[in-house]
This record gives C-alpha cells, structure tokens and sequence, in this order.
C-alpha cells in the first residue's frame, strides 16, 4: 500500500527514552515543530530499566577531571577524549536542568544529593533515585514534562527508514503505525532534522538485562541510509544479572552495580571472595574486568553462575536502598537477606552505535543519533557504570543546540515533501518473526562474552545463511515476510548481529568488553582504532 498519510515537523524524534524527550522538550522550548514516534508506549524502553544512577561529579572534592579519568581507563584506550570531556564537563548542569525539570534524586539528611559508587569510579560520584529504580524515575519526569509541554507523539510507530532528497540531505522517516487512529497504517513524517534515540540492541542475545523493544532498529535504519556505525563488537555484559537458569531467555533482572558499590561481596559457590587480588578494586574494578573474573571462575569451577552476598546489609537496608531488586529476587523465590543472589553475566550495553561528531551528527546530513543508538566516542572498548543516562542527556542538549543554530541560520533546507517509496513492500527481505530466536542463538553461542575465530566464523555463516534464504525467496518469486513489528525488529536484529560478528571477527585482540579466546592480549600497536562501517544500501 502507498503512504496513507504525513506529517510534517521541523524535528522528528525516534525514541522516548531519556534522550529522545530530552531532545524533544529542549527542541519545543526552542519554538521547532517537534514529533516524537515510538515504537511501543512512552516508556517502553531502556530508560526506564535502569536502577544505579546517573553519574556526574556533583560530590564535594570531585571534579569533571576524576571523572574523566575513570572514564578513559574504563573505556580500554579506545574513547574519544574530547567527547568524554564534553560529557564530564556539561554533565553536573545538565543533571541540574533534569531536576529542573521535575525529576527527584534521593538526597541525604542535609537535602544534598545522596551519591552511591559503581564499577571503575574512584569517587562517590551516581546518583540515584527511589534507592534503585532512577531510570523509571527519570522516564516518569520526562513523559510527564512533555505531555503537560503539549509535544506531539505518536506512540507504536515503528520507525522503518529514513527519507532523503536527491542531494542525499535528511528529509524524514517512514513509519508503520498500529492502532493510533488517524495515523494508523503505513505514513511518514517530513522533517529535514531526524533523531534517532532509538535505544539499543540487547535483543541480539538470547539473554539480555534489555527489554524487547531493543531490537537495534535505529542503527539498522542508519545502516540501511549509509550512515557509518562504529565499534558493534563492544557489547557490555553486565556482570551482575539474575540467574535464572542457563536456558532463560529474553530480558532478565539486573542486580545493580550499586549493590556492590555499598559492599555486596562476589563469592563463588566456596564462599570465596574471588575479586580480590585480581584487581586494585576488587569487586568495583570496571565492568569488563569484573566479568571477565566472573567467567573465569564459572569456568574454573565449571559453575553456571556466581553468587553476589549482601546479606550484611540486612532487611532495613535492602528494602530502603534496594527495594526494585529486593522485589525482583523474592519474585523468582530469591531472598537476598538471608541468601546470596545467583548472578552471571548477560548481555547489557552497546558501547558502540552510528558513528557522531560532538554535535551529535552522523555522516548523512541532517541525521542526528543520541543515546545507547550513537556512537559519540564517549564510551571507547567499555562504558563506564552510569555514564550512559548522562551520555543520553548532555548529547539531547548539544543535538538541539545544533539543529536551533542550524535552523536560526536557516539551513534547514525547505521541507519540500520528497516521494514516498513503498515501505509497505520493502526492497530487501524482510525475516520471519521466528528468526528472531535464531538469530538469538547464534548471536549468543557465537558472539558472547568469549569469541574465537572460530565460534565468529561460524556465527557468519549462520547469520548469512538466513539473510540469503530470503533474499532468494524475494528474488525467486518475490515473497517476503509480511510487513509488521516482528518481522522488521527480526530485520532489523539480523542486520546488526551481521555487522556486530564481522566487526569482532576483524578485531583480533582482547580490548574491553571485545574478548577473543584466541587472542587474549590487547595489542595496542595494531588495534588501536576504530572499525567503521558503512553498507551499500542494497546490501542490507
Ligand atoms: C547498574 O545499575 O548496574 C547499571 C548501571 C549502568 O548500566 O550504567
């Protein structure tokens, strides 16, 4: 079916999440025609999930340079430094003009911010709010600021792909909208400025602290458009998720690193305490160090998972400053007071994404990326614990900055409606629903926490096998799936999970949270760069 109906905005903004209202309310308080488009409800996505905190150096003695530094030694020689002093430097006020904006932070007898530690910060330096649920927090002080704002959003609005005009500029984005009235069906929003806040892509894997909406659209959508990604192969495990079994499946609890920044004790199935010694930090070195540990000792022990004891805190403690995750272990019959929580690692961050400059950009005109979708350079080899809702915030802030300088300027190019093409019937394959759950095995027996050139290998192959069956299908008499939310995400998770195991095949060193069995070593003469990638559009 054509097109059945369009919008026209200054801005179109694909997410919901912290930076995509973030984006939007600054974007509407600037005077832009702002849209926002998300795929499920408001607050559907990652933001919502997260429990340690927001870091910034808000504490007495801290400074943005401390910050700096713990950021670069997390980030494994691989973060861009000028975007991390961005970060560090604009950080405190922006977490001032998220409380402005009606968000509440935990704070302390003296009404101070109350301020926790996580993996790799040297310092007192997250914070935090209802004890361990910030993200919703966050999430539930944006929607309501944006609604009360009157900024326009549409809601289960998948995003499918982005407009351009005949100079290549940035003229919209196509979507596939369910049960919203006069946008329902296939549409599209004309704006000469697209933000993708699109969150991540945890659905990769088979098991994920992400929730199901995380399915990479954003970055498969700029792949598609010929924007450059950078850094796939970076995906953070969280060293701390409830295990629930080797075979669980889809988004599972997360055990906060903050658990351990108040004292919890990683200890294997002997009571022992494995972190220490392994590193200066113990159970608080960064991410990638810890779950590293972890999967040494599951190893070792030939253990299925490890065990997080905070039992010392007590009853008091756990249900004042961790009543989320409290809830969460007592619903799958785990009592943390009186039992250490069995943990492993899952799949939780993507430190890499479609590649920005400082100003948000990425290499098509008039696209912009923020938030767990872009790659800003901030995170290097390994995000450091709660730096991504800042990330998410700081660049929104930067993103309008340049779109309002851009617009005042008037080089927004006039919004000359561009064609439509079919998006009803796509020019590539699209997968069946079903193949999400294969391209989640693969991804995960493949591509996990250890790779070798062998499990990335036949990860390829696998993954190609099911691009090339349907594209043969479509060739051979044209069928493809049914266009619809399953089958694009399922799309869309088949083309970064490609572009994800091409990049770690390419990288051979162990840099981060990117570890090769058959190259354990970081090599800093060789791999001290970025790998970049650009499709052709017909390839996706
Ligand atoms: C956590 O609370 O452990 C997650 C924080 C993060 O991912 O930055």
């Amino acid at each position: 079916p054509a097109p059945g109906w369009s919008i026209d905005a200054d801005v179109v903004v694909v997410g919901s999440g912290v930076a995509g209202l973030t984006a939007a309310l600054r974007c509407e308080a600037a005077g832009l025609t702002t849209v926002v488009v998300t795929k499920a409800h408001l607050d559907d996505g990652s933001t919502r999930w997260a429990q340690g905190g927001i870091a910034a150096a808000l504490g007495d003695g801290d400074t943005p340079e401390q910050h700096l530094d713990d950021t670069l030694v997390a980030g494994a020689g691989m973060c861009d430094e000028g975007a991390v002093r961005i970060l560090v430097t604009e950080g405190p006020d922006a977490v001032r003009r998220l409380i402005s904006t009606g968000a509440h932070f935990d704070t302390d007898a003296d009404g101070d911010i109350e301020l926790t530690r996580e993996g790799g910060h040297h310092r007192r330096r997250i914070a935090h709010a209802g004890g361990d649920a910030t993200g919703a927090e966050i999430s539930r002080a944006l929607v309501e600021a944006a609604l009360a704002r009157g900024v326009r959003m549409i809601e289960n609005a998948l995003v499918l792909d982005l407009l351009t005009d005949a100079e290549g500029r940035t003229a919209g984005v196509t979507l596939h909208v369910m049960g919203e009235g006069q946008h329902d069906g296939v549409g599209a929003v004309h704006a000469p400025a697209v933000v993708l806040a699109t969150g991540g892509m945890g659905q990769v894997f088979s098991a994920t602290t992400n929730p199901s909406v995380s399915t990479g659209d954003g970055v498969a959508l700029a792949l598609r458009a010929g924007a450059e990604v950078s850094d796939l192969e970076f995906v953070q495990f969280h060293p701390t998720v409830l295990f629930l079994g080797a075979d669980a499946e889809g988004q599972q609890p997360l055990v906060s690193e903050a658990v351990r920044g108040e004292g919890a004790h990683l200890v294997d199935a002997d009571g022992v305490r494995f972190m220490v010694g392994q590193h200066e930090l113990a159970e608080l070195a960064p991410r990638d160090i810890v779950a590293k540990g972890i999967m040494r000792r599951m190893q070792e022990q030939d253990a299925e998972h490890m065990f997080l004891d905070a039992r010392h805190f007590g009853a008091a403690m756990w249900e004042h400053r961790f009543p989320t995750i409290l809830a969460a272990c007592r619903a799958h019959g785990i009592d943390p007071v009186t039992e250490p929580i069995p943990i492993a690692p899952a799949a939780h961050y993507a430190s890499g994404g479609v590649r920005t400059d400082a100003r948000g950009r990425t290499t098509v005109p008039g696209l912009y990326a923020c938030g767990e979708v872009a790659c800003t350079g901030v995170h290097g080899a390994n995000r450091l614990a709660s730096n991504s809702l800042l990330e998410g915030l700081v660049y929104a802030e930067r993103i309008v900055a340049d779109i309002t300088a851009r617009h005042a300027e008037d080089r927004l190019h006039a919004r000359v409606p561009v064609p439509v093409p079919h998006p009803g019937r796509p020019a590539h394959p699209l997968q069946a629903a079903e193949a999400r759950f294969a391209i989640q095995r693969i991804m995960t027996d493949g591509a996990g926490v250890l790779r070798s050139d062998e499990s990335l290998t036949r990860a390829a192959e696998q993954l190609q096998r099911l691009h090339r069956d349907a594209r043969d299908a479509l060739d051979e008499n044209g069928k493809t799936a049914e266009p619809g939310v399953d089958t694009w995400e399922a799309t869309n998770l088949l083309c970064v999970a490609r572009v994800l195991v091409e990049a770690a095949l390419r990288r051979q060193e162990t840099r981060g949270c990117h570890w090769r069995l058959d190259h354990a070593d970081r090599d800093d003469t060789a791999w001290r760069r970025h790998i970049v990638v650009r499709l052709n559009p017909d390839r996706s």
